[in-house]
């Protein structure tokens, strides 16, 4: 097995990302409160289209609405072990409201120079007409049109579908950088989709446009997880160079 130096970068990412694993049974010792806001500050530092973060990360850590939410994971034994759940919620109204505070922030800078301000207005108000009359179902039909004429416009953030989309697309960055950060701190995570989308949104009151593209389960392995070889299709499989 390699030994990593942790103080190296690199190692400390590559030790950080072969640790994680998909873990389906935690043992009983808690998450401690700060170490989970820690991976929390750290997901919101995720890269998002327009820096626009269109998601929230609702942290389920109350036992009765624990039980709730991992009942409504098909009582999956990863969320019911679990210390805490995180459900990743991304809406693009979410991003129409970074939108406006975005810019706000850009105004009274005065750090940013006139041309990065020019930069940054432009990009938001291209951002705000996408998500604002771009996100009309009125678009749906256009786009499904599209999608079947040019495959590639399939992810186009127009359309209320399309705009969904492209909100939960953003907020996966989080989750995968929650994830990564609980590894690089011996905590073991499980994301998971099989779960009742609907029954989550309501227990959670989720405002309307509302996606889960994933819940996330914290804790620590138990003794008894199991835990497979890694299996990846080979590399050749995966890089195709030009
Ligand atoms: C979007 C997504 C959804 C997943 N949903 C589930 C799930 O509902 N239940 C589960 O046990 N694992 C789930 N997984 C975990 C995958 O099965 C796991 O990541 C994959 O087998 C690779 O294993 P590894 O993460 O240990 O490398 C999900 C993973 C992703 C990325």
């Amino acid at each position: 097995m390699k030994t990593h130096d942790l103080s190296r970068p690199w190692d400390a990412f590559q030790a950080a990302n072969r640790f994680r694993r998909a873990i389906r049974k935690f043992n009983s010792i808690p998450v401690l409160e700060d170490d989970v806001l820690a991976l929390l500050i750290e997901a919101a530092f995720a890269p998002s289209s327009g820096n626009l973060q269109p998601y929230q990360l609702h942290w389920i850590r109350e036992p009765a609405m624990k039980a709730c939410v991992a009942s409504a994971c098909n009582g999956q034994k990863a969320a019911v072990s679990a210390s805490d759940l995180i459900v990743v919620v991304a809406n693009p109204a979410f991003g129409k409201q970074t939108a406006l505070a975005q810019l706000a922030h850009v105004e009274a800078s005065s750090k940013l120079g006139p041309d990065s301000k020019a930069y940054y207005r432009k990009q938001i108000r291209m951002f705000q007409k996408i998500l604002g009359i771009g996100s009309s179902a009125l678009w749906s039909p256009l786009l499904v049109l599209a999608a079947l004429i040019r495959p590639c416009l399939s992810l186009l953030p127009v359309s209320h579908l399309g705009s969904r989309h492209w909100a939960a697309r953003n907020a996966v960055f989080a989750a995968q950088t929650l994830m990564l950060a609980a590894a690089a701190k011996g905590i073991d995570s499980c994301p998971m989709e099989g779960f009742s989308a609907s029954k989550v949104a309501k227990l959670l009151e989720l405002p309307r446009g509302s996606v889960i593209p994933v819940v996330i389960a914290l804790g620590y392995r138990a003794d008894d997880a199991r835990i497979e070889d890694r299996w990846r299709r080979p590399m050749t499989d995966v890089v195709v160079s030009h």
